[in-house]
């Protein structure tokens, strides 16, 4: 070893002094009494989360990547820098936009919580989106957790009508027409859908009684339902005998899985991811300011007008669907199969592995694939040649934008299904697995051409030509 090894660095020597700094300070300020109980209170908070002992292999980091942690993490932050903006917010127009005029120029840090909230609201439907695509690839939909399955869609959906309803707060020309647009789509609803919007709007368009609703809703109702259905996940989740882990795994087979105690073992790792995610966010927040345009105008509509970014696909949709199937039909039907999935697609062998088998994951690239190419052509194609509508202009609009596109798209799948299941000898979950990654894949290259690629009159430009 060579001197400078050994010799102790001027580093080492000034943690050494520091650490001894801090433990003389926590001995002077906290007494020894109180030392012990503090440690029994914080410990038995953990394990009102946690159980005592956690399976070695669910500490892997690329198994959960952390999505559901993170998401618990953002809905906190959430939480409390939503708590902090009600102190200088007033839920009506034009007062609302002016008081975020006051909170950018006068209030300490004012900026800086708003910045934090809008980007953790954004990200939590990315991460919350990636949370359920992880649950999906490693089969944890299934028995015993189907239940915590149906209540993360559920809070999917909150977690969407939190954003929807937070973007008009700000009053200015983006929130307006964003929320303009996207409850126009609410009124597509076959039956209830303009009764609904009207409710929601508080009359027949966006006003002051919309602010308000929308204000109640969003820091009383929704969040609030969010935290509950959060402790029941939570709660679930021990009690499904913790995260889902491979039952062919060989630790598992001989009856004898290692495992570890949660304190500190999982803890700490908690600890680092958190505390990294924290300073990331307050190096976003300070980095990046939530837009906020002009004033909102009712009789200066953009062109064009769009909806938040999460509802682009659906907006993109509209464009080449009649609405009543995109709005009412599309997610009537997409529900019963998430809620459905695990009742028959169930086979416990493959929980916990990632893609299923080597198949499964050859057939999901070949379905992010096939995606990527097939919906941009898709679309040109529908927007250029296709055209139901020209060719048989004698039908009403539910026969050539409803019926009989939707009956193409699912001769499609069956095709695919057919052609899967003979060339690949893929199983039922395979089938799943591609079939899902195909939609997924399929919707968020809708969201982007919504996005980018829709300019004046929602006509197809490219980005740079506006
Ligand atoms: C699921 C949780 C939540 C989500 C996803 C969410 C989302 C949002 C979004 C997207 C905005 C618009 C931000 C902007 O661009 O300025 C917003 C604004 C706001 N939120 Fe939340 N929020 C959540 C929880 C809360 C809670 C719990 C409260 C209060 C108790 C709250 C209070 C506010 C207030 C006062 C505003 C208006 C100020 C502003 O626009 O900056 N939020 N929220
Ligand atoms: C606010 C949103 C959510 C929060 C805070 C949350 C939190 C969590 C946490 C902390 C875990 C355990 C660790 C992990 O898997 O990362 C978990 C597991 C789970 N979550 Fe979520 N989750 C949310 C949304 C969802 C969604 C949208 C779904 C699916 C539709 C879902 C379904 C599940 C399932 C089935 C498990 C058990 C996974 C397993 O055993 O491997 N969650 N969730």
């Amino acid at each position: 070893m060579s001197e400078s090894e050994m010799a102790p660095t001027n580093d080492s020597h000034r943690n050494r002094f520091f650490s001894k700094i801090s433990l003389l300070v926590a001995r002077w300020m906290i007494p020894t009494d109180d030392r012990g109980r503090i440690r029994m209170v914080v410990d038995s908070l953990i394990l009102h989360l946690h159980p005592s002992k956690v399976p070695q292999s669910t500490l892997k980091w690329t198994y959960t990547w952390g999505l559901g942690g993170l998401s618990t993490l953002l809905m906190l932050i959430l939480g409390v820098s939503g708590l902090i903006l009600l102190n200088n917010y007033t839920p009506s127009a034009p007062q609302a936009y002016l008081d975020l005029l006051e909170l950018r120029a006068n209030v300490w840090f004012g900026e800086w919580v708003r910045n934090l909230h809008h980007w953790s609201a954004n990200l939590l439907i990315l991460v919350a989106v990636l949370h359920l695509v992880r649950v999906f690839l490693t089969g944890a939909y299934r028995p015993p957790r189907q239940l915590n399955w149906v209540i993360g869609w559920l809070m999917l959906l909150l977690i969407a009508a939190a954003n929807f309803t937070g973007y008009l707060l700000p009053w200015d020309q983006l929130a307006y027409w964003a929320v303009t647009v996207g409850s126009s789509l609410i009124a597509y609803l076959p039956l209830v859908g303009e009764g609904l919007a009207r409710l929601a709007l508080g009359g027949t368009e966006v006003s002051t009684n919309t602010l308000q609703n929308f204000y109640a809703l969003h820091i009383s109702f929704i969040p609030l339902l969010i935290f509950a259905l959060m402790s029941y996940h939570f709660w679930r989740v021990r009690k499904d005998g913790g995260l889902s882990i491979p039952k062919t795994s060989a630790a598992q087979e001989d009856g004898r899985m290692e495992r570890v105690t949660t304190i500190p073992h999982l803890v700490q790792r908690e600890l680092v991811f958190a505390l990294v995610w924290v300073a990331l966010l307050i190096f976003i927040a300070k980095l990046l300011p939530a837009p906020l345009e002009d004033i909102a105008n009712p009789n200066l509509s953009p062109n064009p007008a769009k909806a938040p970014w999460y509802f682009m696909g659906f907006q993109e949709l509209l464009l080449h669907f009649h609405p009543t199937l995109i709005v009412g039909l599309l997610p009537f039907l997409l529900s019963i199969l998430v809620v459905s999935l695990p009742y028959w697609d169930n086979r416990f062998e493959s929980v916990g592995v990632y893609f299923r088998s080597p198949k499964g994951k050859r057939l999901t690239q070949l379905a992010i694939g096939t995606a990527l190419v097939v919906t941009p052509l898709w679309v040109i194609a529908d927007e250029k040649w296709f055209s139901w509508v020209d060719w048989l202009p004698f039908l009403p609009q539910w026969i050539t934008m409803g019926g009989l596109p939707f009956i193409s798209i699912l001769v499609f799948f069956l095709l695919a299904d057919r052609a899967i299941e003979r060339w690949f000898r893929a199983s039922l979950e395979e089938r799943v697995l591609f079939h899902a990654a195909f939609l997924l894949t399929a919707f968020v290259v809708l969201t982007v051409i919504g996005i980018f690629f829709r300019g004046h009159g929602m006509a197809l430009v490219l980005p740079w030509q506006g």
